[in-house]
């Protein structure tokens, strides 16, 4: 059960982020996790008392979008002529993130289809609470690589040789791997030492198989934090 503090901490968040930055007509790419889905929620309350409107939205996941269904948020594909051009803003989670604004993202196995929302958005803005913030990157929260099933054992081996120890991530209330809504296979690599994020998200993805990794580097976005004392910090607004 997710504690009352943190809870609390992740919906003021996400409550602080939707209210600054979201304007009725914008077209929106909503993320993905516990922390997203009180900004998912903010806009779905707004729409209802009438203070936003014309809102179309990206939804990364299926937790997403079934979210925004129960909410009445219109949901278009990428690829819509609503969405096709680009989306004004992306409000995401994350599970690091460093003094430069740079993130490790997929806790929650949604990172390539948030990475298209982050990477195709003018702003990109990241709401989490205290506990996201590190100094460096690789050695704490594993770093999620999505490859395809074929790739599982060669990717690990190239893993193993950058410096990481590598993980299947295993499915609760399945047995066996997580499949992710692409149909591929997650690897969680940890390396024994910190990494440069921006040389990382780069290098994982020359590797045969790999689909997409959780490094963040591309669109450096402004970041939300929510602290223990009920203050919220902003840090890389423009
Ligand atoms: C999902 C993500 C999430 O945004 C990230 O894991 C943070 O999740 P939470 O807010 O539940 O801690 O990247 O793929």
């Amino acid at each position: 059960m997710e504690q009352d503090s943190s809870r609390l901490m992740k919906e003021a968040a996400g409550k602080a982020a939707v209210d600054a930055l979201v304007k009725s007509g914008m077209k929106l790419g909503l993320g993905t996790g516990s922390t997203a889905v009180h900004a998912v929620r903010r806009v779905g309350e707004l729409l209802a008392q009438g203070v936003l409107r014309d809102i179309s939205a990206f939804a990364t996941s299926f937790q997403t979008e079934i979210e925004c269904e129960k909410l009445g948020i219109p949901v278009y594909s990428l690829n819509s002529k609503e969405l096709s051009c680009g989306l004004d803003i992306t409000i995401d989670g994350a599970d690091e993130v460093d003094p430069q604004n740079r993130l490790i993202k997929g806790g929650g196995g949604a990172m390539l289809i948030e990475k298209l929302a982050a990477y195709s958005s003018t702003l990109f803005a990241i709401i989490v609470d205290e506990s996201k913030l590190v100094q460096n990157m690789g050695t704490g929260f594993p770093v999620p690589v999505e490859v395809v099933p074929s790739a599982r054992v060669q990717a690990a081996r190239v893993f193993e040789k950058l410096g990481a120890s590598v993980i299947i991530r295993e499915a609760l209330r399945k047995a066996g791997p997580v499949i992710t809504e692409h149909g591929n296979l997650i690897l969680d690599i940890r390396f024994g030492s910190p990494v440069d994020p921006v040389t990382m998200e780069t290098e994982l993805n020359k590797t045969p198989g790999v689909v997409e990794n959780g490094f963040f580097t591309g669109n450096i976005p402004v970041v939300y934090i929510a602290h223990s004392d009920g203050t919220i910090e902003t840090r890389g607004v423009k």
